[in-house]
């Protein structure tokens, strides 16, 4: 999916604070003032950081800092796990715009990674990105074993297979006809729930939360993932190119509108308990159907 500049905006203009933080906190990672042994991690490198630093809206790192906001902890507690989950999601987006995957040429406006560095660097820039996201986590919160152990698990669940492999999986598999509706909400929970719920949760782990408010947060991210992906489809929404694991394909523009109103208003009513501390998450949630007009 692309980017559209209103899209980026309207997030930009909401969470300015949060998105900075996470720019900066991801710049680091991959200096390119490294100097290294060959052209060709030279080039791993920079194919990292095009993808990395390429416009992303930041919806899952912005998401956990929210969290750690509504929780009334420093968002520096969240930023090594928030860094962990965008590194994942980028090499799941290098990975799904692949020839043998999406064969897709653009992404965020810009050619996809493959087509500037060639599917060996992507392939390989995928591979990194994923081995060090467990990495950054290990080391930021080596103090805290509890906290690192728990948050690797998560992070291994949401993204492995099943996880997001395992969503890519079944949506890659070949159908001859339109999938069940039960089909395609497993899809999308896997797919892309699962990072945006982990995105949730993970923090809440970061910020040692008890039992309750980790287990709010991780409802709320359940139903925020699939009304992302819902939403997602209906901007993807080409009647002239269905996508076979759209659910606008699946259930029709209207029902897939008021599918995502309803699980709107479950993420709502699962941040109903933290008041007013949960106004930037709300905010979030309304940025997701302001997308599609909804709000
Ligand atoms: C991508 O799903 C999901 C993951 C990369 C896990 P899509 O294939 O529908 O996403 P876009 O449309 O290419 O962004
Ligand atoms: C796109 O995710 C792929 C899906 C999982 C639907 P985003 O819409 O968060 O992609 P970027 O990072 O902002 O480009
Ligand atoms: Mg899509
Ligand atoms: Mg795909
Ligand atoms: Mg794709």
């Amino acid at each position: 999916m692309e980017v559209t500049s209103v899209e980026k905006q309207s997030l930009e203009k909401l969470f300015a604070g949060e998105i900075l933080a996470v720019d900066t906190s991801l710049r680091q990672y991959f200096p390119e003032t490294e100097s290294f042994p060959s052209v060709g991690m030279e080039q791993l490198n920079r194919s990292i950081n095009y993808s990395l630093l390429s416009g992303g809206k930041r919806f899952r790192p912005v998401l956990a800092l929210l969290v750690a906001e509504t929780l009334g902890a420093s968002p520096e507690k969240v930023l090594p796990v928030a860094a962990a989950i965008e590194f994942i999601h980028t090499y799941s987006l290098i990975h799904d715009d692949l020839p043998a995957m999406d064969n897709d040429d653009l992404r965020r406006g810009r050619p996809t990674n493959h087509v500037v560095y060639g599917e060996a660097t992507a392939l390989l820039a995928g591979d990194a990105l994923l081995t060090e996201a467990f990495g950054v986590v290990a080391r930021a919160y080596k103090k805290q074993p509890e906290v690192a152990v728990a948050l690797v698990e998560l992070l291994a669940s949401a993204a492995g297979f099943w996880g997001m492999v395992g969503g890519q999986a079944l949506d890659i598999e070949p159908v001859g006809s339109l999938r069940t509706a039960e089909l395609m909400r497993k899809i999308h929970e896997l797919k892309t729930g699962a990072l945006i719920r982990v995105s949730c949760e993970a923090a809440a782990v970061a910020c040692e939360a008890g039992v309750a408010e980790r287990s709010a947060m991780r409802l709320f991210g359940e139903n925020l993932g699939l009304a992302f992906q819902l939403a997602d489809d209906l901007l993807d929404y080409d009647p002239k190119a269905p996508e076979k694991t759209s659910y606008v394909n699946q259930a029709g523009v209207e029902a897939t509108r008021l599918y995502l109103q309803r699980v709107t208003e479950l993420a709502l009513v699962s941040v109903e308990g933290f008041g007013e501390r949960a106004n930037k998450l709300r905010q979030l949630v309304w940025f997701n159907l302001e997308r599609v007009d909804l709000q």
